[in-house]
């Protein structure tokens, strides 16, 4: 019973919202960061994949769920409500413990040792996960571009062979569709039960090596990549939603919502990883000058600007192309060519390859601050968080984070990873509300440089919509809400194996 009654007390165990700000403090990581660069920050780490990839299933459906139809602008009103309302507590309290470690951190200031895990484990789906999605996406939009220079490279770099330029499932799934005689070229290993097709994704990996070194060199450097980066795709956002905007034909957007309510939440759900990564601005806290102050503005700032955004490069995108004509691989590409405008196809690609990029760069960044978090508290090896002598960086966990997404990018495919995504980033908006509840009763006399406006009822709602989101995915016994109930007991798995004792072994 003694027994029990000191697991559960340890599984419980807080850190104060004053130890981590201590922590932080001794970081050793330098503090270089402005309003401006967190939304830098913030817009890189949101606009990608979503709007130049995903918003093409949103709208047509996938195999797995129906599709919002021109409806889609109200899918992605649901889905920035879900994230507005997650935002501010976001912001809450990251202006309150303005440490590195997101999420993780805040549910180790509210719930304990055991969720803080839970979350932090949690949190690698969006930081790991997705940079795996985003990297294959990459390089189909690499391959795009290429073509448009036929004329000028050499015919083996445009027309490298499939299997250099694809994950394994999708080239898996070609062999299975065209059948396997149509891939004469391709080298298999040969096994007793059978031929496996051998796939190596060489821009992914290249393009998630050169942006490790980058992250290594420094968080400043990084940050000015991703300013270019930023500025380049908000241009071509931009004129698409000008140019595409004399084109709009509106009886294309009849019928609205083909497939009724359930169109618009399944939607939802899917538009929703192009919101997310706002949260992606407090996990570079220990590193900005005033967090306080520039952490809530840099948060709600970009969310306002990404969605209005997204509205119009939605409603334009629906209303240039007929609802059955809307492309999934690269619907904003496709829907310049679809009036004839071929090189502003081009140079779409180029802003989504930027887009990538900076989402690629933003990610890595902050799922190596969540693992230095995790294992300067004791869940991870403390051997782990070395800081670079002369760029004063996390060197060692920034090549674990992009050797990870390296391998994986060799095999996991686009929608299924993003969809997984997605689960964890509901789950963790969900404890992020619970905590700000939490936090208003336990710590009701901390500073709040910035508070939920309505609370109890903000945060409330927030848990709701994103509740309301996961459900519909769930009830559709979806591939990725699998994955996501694996996830969650492989990280359960850990912590019991190792970071439990870990952290009794330390505290001895
Ligand atoms: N919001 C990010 C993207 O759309 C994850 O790529």
């Amino acid at each position: 019973m003694n027994k029990l009654k000191s697991v559960l007390n340890n599984l419980l165990q807080r850190k104060t919202p004053q130890e981590f700000i201590e922590d932080g403090t001794n970081s050793g990581l330098k503090k270089t960061l402005n309003v401006f660069d967190l939304i830098v920050l913030g817009i890189g780490a949101v606009v990608g994949t979503g709007i130049f990839t995903i918003i093409g299933s949103a709208i047509a459906g996938t195999s797995e769920g129906p599709g919002a139809g021109s409806a889609i602008v109200i899918s992605m009103v649901l889905a920035a409500v879900a994230s507005v309302f997650s935002a501010l507590s976001y912001s809450e309290i990251a202006s309150m413990i303005p440490v590195a470690g997101s999420a993780y951190t805040y549910t180790y200031a509210t719930m304990g040792e055991f969720m803080a895990w839970m979350v932090g484990w949690i949190l690698m789906l969006e930081y790991a996960i997705s940079n795996i999605t985003v990297a294959s996406a990459w390089t189909g939009y690499f391959a795009q571009l290429l073509k448009g220079f036929e004329n000028i490279l050499p015919s083996f770099v445009v027309n490298c062979p499939l299997w250099l330029r694809n994950d394994y499932r999708t080239i898996y799934e070609m062999c299975g569709k065209y059948g396997w005689d149509a891939h004469d070229k391709m080298p298999f290993i040969h096994l007793p039960f059978g031929e496996i097709p051998i796939a190596i994704n060489i821009p992914a990996i290249a393009i998630v090596f050169i942006l490790t070194v980058l992250l290594i060199k420094g968080i400043k450097e990084s940050t000015k990549v991703a300013a270019i980066m930023v500025g380049v795709n908000m241009f071509i956002i931009l004129s698409f939603i000008i140019a595409g905007a004399f084109y709009v034909k509106p009886e294309n957007w009849t019928p609205f919502a083909p497939n009724g309510l359930e169109g618009i939440f399944t939607g939802a759900f899917v538009i929703f990883f192009a919101y997310i990564g706002f949260d992606a601005i407090s996990t570079a806290a220990e590193e900005t000058k005033n967090p306080q102050r520039d952490l809530p503005i840099a948060i709600m700032g970009t969310l306002i600007l990404c969605t209005i955004l997204y509205i119009l490069a939605a409603l334009v995108l629906t209303g240039v192309v007929p609802l059955n004509a809307i492309d999934t691989q690269a619907p904003l590409a496709h829907a310049m060519r679809f009036i004839g405008k071929d090189w502003f196809a081009g140079l779409i690609s180029v802003g989504a390859l930027c887009a990538l990029t900076s989402v690629l760069l933003i990610y890595q960044l902050g799922a190596t601050r969540i693992l230095f978090a995790m294992s300067r508290d004791g869940f991870l090896p403390k051997s782990l968080n070395k800081i670079h002598k002369k760029f004063k960086t996390p060197h060692v966990l920034t090549w674990i984070a992009g050797i990870i997404v390296m391998i994986c990018a060799l095999f996991m495919d686009l929608n299924t990873s993003a969809e997984l995504c997605n689960f964890g980033v509901f789950t963790s908006f969900i404890i992020i509300c619970i905590a700000v509840l939490i936090l208003r009763k336990t710590e009701p006399d901390r500073k709040r440089p910035f508070k939920v406006p309505f609370c109890p009822w903000f945060p409330l709602m927030g848990i709701i919509t994103c509740f309301g989101l996961m459900y519909c995915k769930f009830g559709h016994k979806s591939t990725s809400a699998l994955y996501f109930i694996v996830w969650l007991l492989i990280g359960l798995a850990i912590y019991a194996g190792y970071s439990y004792k870990a952290k009794r072994a330390e505290e001895k």
